[in-house]
């Protein structure tokens, strides 16, 4: 809508817009008109959030002149993988969808990347567009195009770069996050803010707190921009390096390494993403300090940070640290067999390393086993 808080992502043919706003799915079917998308929609979206929201967003589509069809999947990580993708695309297929549909990915990032590589192999690729409802998915996974699913032997293994063609963020969909996926999400936020804008830190404080105390409706005014300002981190990195093959965007993964291994050890939804997020960044900045001089204040303030949004800074019962590390050696930011390890230098300033050895992720991993001490 006119006045609506965008942000931009300038990459050529593959542009386009996120709008960041309350209230924002009701104007989900304008936003799609503008685009001259011309054909049906396939509503790809899980069992936690249809229920919630999909009545809304389909009532737009077809207030927008949209025929639309639904797919619901049983939410949750442990259903991103390629069993659900045959299903949905089946589904999609008996629906009449052809080259001229297009995908609406209703949900968080679970919901995103799955549709999103849904999108990039039907009919070879067609349009999509996100509208993230979790934190997680509202502040990094809609944006930038990284689409995937897990197989048995990791993470994301499977997927393919494809850029959404719009993105609406409605901030009012977090109000039904459980606390646990609120905070989760914000784990994100901190990365961001000690890649590249370190005094976001202090803010994050005074959201704990107010997860705590429930959102005000100051909270719900302040978000908006709070979500905006961390799109427009990953829009510039994704902008200088949309495929990460020139070392910058691979600064988004500062956590990811030691994170991805500890996710996939475990059954897939056992442990939520930004929580083995946390669990990766104790890791980082512990190796940031041997490796590029990270001072200890810097590390203290991002794990007070992720303490204060209670996200783990210990291995929870039930990961195995062997297991774990089997899992990160096959992390595919394991490049020709050396290690590209996402350090930080200072607050803001992200370095890429191949001195981290597989002897350190272990030294790593095993700190994860004890409490952060004081
Ligand atoms: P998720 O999609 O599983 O959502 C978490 C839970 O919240 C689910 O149970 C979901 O049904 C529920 N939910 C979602 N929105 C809700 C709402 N508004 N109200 C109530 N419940 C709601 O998980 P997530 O944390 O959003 O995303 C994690 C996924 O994102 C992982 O698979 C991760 O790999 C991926 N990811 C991708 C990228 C990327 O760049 N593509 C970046 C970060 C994370
Ligand atoms: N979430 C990391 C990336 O999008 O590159």
């Amino acid at each position: 809508m006119p006045g609506m808080p965008t942000v931009n992502l300038s990459l050529g043919a593959r542009s386009y817009t996120v709008h960041v706003e309350n209230n924002s799915l009701d104007s989900v079917g304008y936003l799609t008109g503008r685009l001259r998308l011309s054909g049906k929609a396939a509503v790809i979206s899980d069992s936690n959030v249809y229920p919630l929201y999909g009545d809304k967003v389909i009532q737009s589509l077809t207030d927008a002149g949209y025929s639309t069809s639904l797919h619901v999947f049983e939410a949750g990580e442990a259903s991103k993988n390629l069993s659900t993708v045959e299903q949905i695309v089946n589904e999609m297929v008996a629906e009449g969808h052809d080259r001229s549909s297009f995908v609406v990915a209703l949900g968080g990032g679970v919901v995103g990347d799955m549709a999103g590589f849904i999108a990039s192999i039907y009919y070879r690729g067609i349009p999509f567009i996100q509208i993230p409802t979790t934190v997680m998915a509202q502040v990094d996974s809609s944006v930038g195009g990284k689409t995937a699913v897990d197989i048995a032997g990791g993470k994301n293994l499977i997927g393919a770069f494809h850029q959404p063609a719009l993105v609406v963020a409605d901030p009012t969909t977090l109000l039904s996050l459980p606390p646990r996926v609120l905070r989760e999400g914000m784990a994100e936020m901190v990365k961001h803010a000690a890649i590249r804008k370190p005094h976001m830190l202090h803010p994050l404080h005074r959201l704990a707190d107010e997860i705590d105390l429930g959102f005000t409706l100051n909270t719900i005014e302040r978000l908006p921009s709070i979500i905006a300002e961390n799109i427009a981190i990953k829009a510039r990195i994704v902008e200088e390096d949309e495929r990460e093959t020139r070392g910058v965007r691979a600064y988004l993964n500062l956590g990811h390494t030691l994170g991805h291994g500890i996710e996939a050890s475990v059954p897939y939804g056992e442990l939520l993403h930004g929580e083995v997020v946390s669990l990766g960044l104790r890791g980082a900045l512990w190796l940031s300090r041997k490796y590029c001089g990270l001072s200890e204040r810097a590390e203290r303030e991002v794990l007070d940070t992720l303490a204060a949004l209670e996200l783990p800074l210990t291995l929870p019962e039930g990961v195995e640290v062997e297991r774990a590390l089997k899992f990160t050696a096959s992390d595919k930011k394991f490049s020709g067999g050396s290690i590209r390890f996402v350090l930080l230098a200072a607050p803001g300033e992200p370095v890429l390393s191949e001195e981290v050895t597989p002897e350190d992720l272990a030294a790593a991993m095993q700190l994860l086993t004890t409490p952060v001490t004081r």
